[in-house]
């Protein structure tokens, strides 16, 4: 690829907790197909890659997390946003834990019919603990074991997908699923969804490695990026793929100012009215402790750091927590004295890094993790819709274009064509 790929990720009002203040829109927005689909025409407006969703399969009750955390169901979302754009991609994150592989693969078949080949589906397993109460669990089921339903799940929709394109019937037979027929549906356009998928321990690593075309990454800092960057490719090539069948994005949230001035007094605005009890709740969740009880204005409580004592029942993001642990580690090394309040003034509220800039700025950062393999893209993640997508389309993408980074317009219409990725199989055993 000699384009890096942009993503859209459509976190409710924005990634920033306080986003409702910053959007301008009331909090219902999101809940209205009006609001949806005028992301999806800015962002086609800029030629982006895909539009993309989160998965929330159950409500968050911790206000300190994310207030309301009410999400409408991605699939219907992006049926809306179909309808109302004609080129971009369209990526919705559903739970391998908590679906039917025969249910998820119509759904998603379908979605790619209605959208002329544009579909493709997020494979997680989900980090949420109020999930399995919804299903009849008591918790989370531990990471090991969801992650095995995961690879069966995968199996299973590939098959049924590629079974649409020859019109065979499939029989599986598996530790969770029996699946014997096939879906109502033809192949697609595009023959069918890509897969992507996010979750960075080992397990996911190779999930993804072996099924996805693209994977969602949590990275902060450049090595840890070109390692993780390295280590999925070669699990793709251990499965016999092409380093090029699968692109790696990390996620990158954008706070965008004209000038650096602007962009500051942005960050500043939301931080005031966000408060760092708030961001100390998210931090810790992200790094499963407790990190309230602590005084703020001392050094930064090592203790918190250290390996969990059973990452298997660590039911959140393995692959947030290394990936943040390892950046807040670096820091403390090269600045002595770093407190929770630098901490979280640096890694707080996101999950993922943070650029706080011009539009000249968050353009250099894309080029050079693109440019050092670090990154085949990023899935953005603007402070608040709409402005922060609009800053980025009208303001950052004519810069990655100038610098050939980045395509003047639309030359394929499937999203299978637009990742580079190789045709779809007709043909693989379930
Ligand atoms: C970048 C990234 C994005 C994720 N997005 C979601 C999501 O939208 N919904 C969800 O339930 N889980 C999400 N997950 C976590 C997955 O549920 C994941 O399968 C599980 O928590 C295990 O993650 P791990 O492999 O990093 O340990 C995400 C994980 C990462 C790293």
């Amino acid at each position: 690829m000699n384009h890096v790929i942009l993503n859209i990720n459509v976190l409710d009002l924005g990634i920033s907790p306080v986003a409702w203040q910053l959007s301008g829109l009331p909090k219902t927005a999101v809940t209205t197909g009006d609001y949806f689909a005028e992301i999806g025409r800015i962002a086609e407006r800029g030629t982006l890659d895909a539009f993309f969703l989160a998965d929330n399969p159950a409500i968050r009750e911790d206000p300190l997390v994310r207030p309301g955390g009410r999400a409408l169901e991605p699939t219907a979302i992006l049926a809306t946003v179909a309808a109302a754009t004609s080129r971009i991609g369209l990526i919705g994150t559903l739970s391998t834990t908590f679906n039917d592989p025969v249910e998820l693969a119509a759904r998603f078949l379908s979605l790619d019919q209605l959208s002329g080949g544009r579909a493709a589906w997020n494979a997680v397993t989900t980090y949420n603990p109020a999930a399995g109460g919804n299903f009849g669990l008591a918790a989370n089921p531990d990471r090991a074991s969801r992650y095995r339903r995961a690879d069966e799940f995968v199996d299973v929709v590939l098959a049924l997908w590629r079974a649409a394109i020859d019109g065979r019937e499939i029989g599986h037979h598996g530790e969770f699923f029996d699946v014997r027929g096939r879906l109502p549906l033809d192949g697609s356009t595009q023959g069918h969804p890509l897969i992507v998928q996010a979750g960075g321990s080992p397990q996911g690593r190779d999930l993804a490695g072996r099924t996805a075309n693209a994977v969602f990454t949590a990275e902060w800092t450049l090595p840890a990026g070109l390692e993780h960057y390295e280590q999925v490719k070669q699990v793709a090539v251990r499965h016999g793929r092409p380093r090029g069948d699968v692109a790696i994005l990390p996620g990158l949230i954008t706070v965008i100012g004209s000038t650096e001035a602007e962009a500051a007094e942005r960050y500043r605005t939301a931080r005031e009215l966000q408060g760092i009890e708030q961001e100390l709740g998210i931090l810790g969740t992200q790094l499963a402790r407790d990190l309230r009880g602590y005084p703020v204005d001392e050094p930064f409580p090592q203790e918190v750091l250290a390996d969990l004592d059973d990452p298997n029942a660590f039911t959140a993001s393995l692959g947030f927590r290394e990936s943040l642990v390892r950046a807040i580690r670096d820091r403390l090394a090269d600045r002595p004295g770093y407190t929770l309040r630098d901490t979280v003034l640096e890694f707080g509220a996101g999950g993922h890094r943070r650029i706080i800039g011009t539009p000249e700025q968050v353009a250099d950062t894309i080029e050079e993790w693109f440019r050092a393999g670090a990154a085949d893209g990023f899935n953005l993640m603007p402070d608040a819709f709409p402005s922060g997508l609009e800053i980025f389309v009208d303001e950052v993408v004519p810069i990655l274009r100038r610098r050939g980074l980045f395509r003047h317009e639309y030359a394929e219409t499937t999203l299978r064509e637009r990742y580079g990725v190789g045709p779809a199989q007709a043909r693989t055993a379930a």
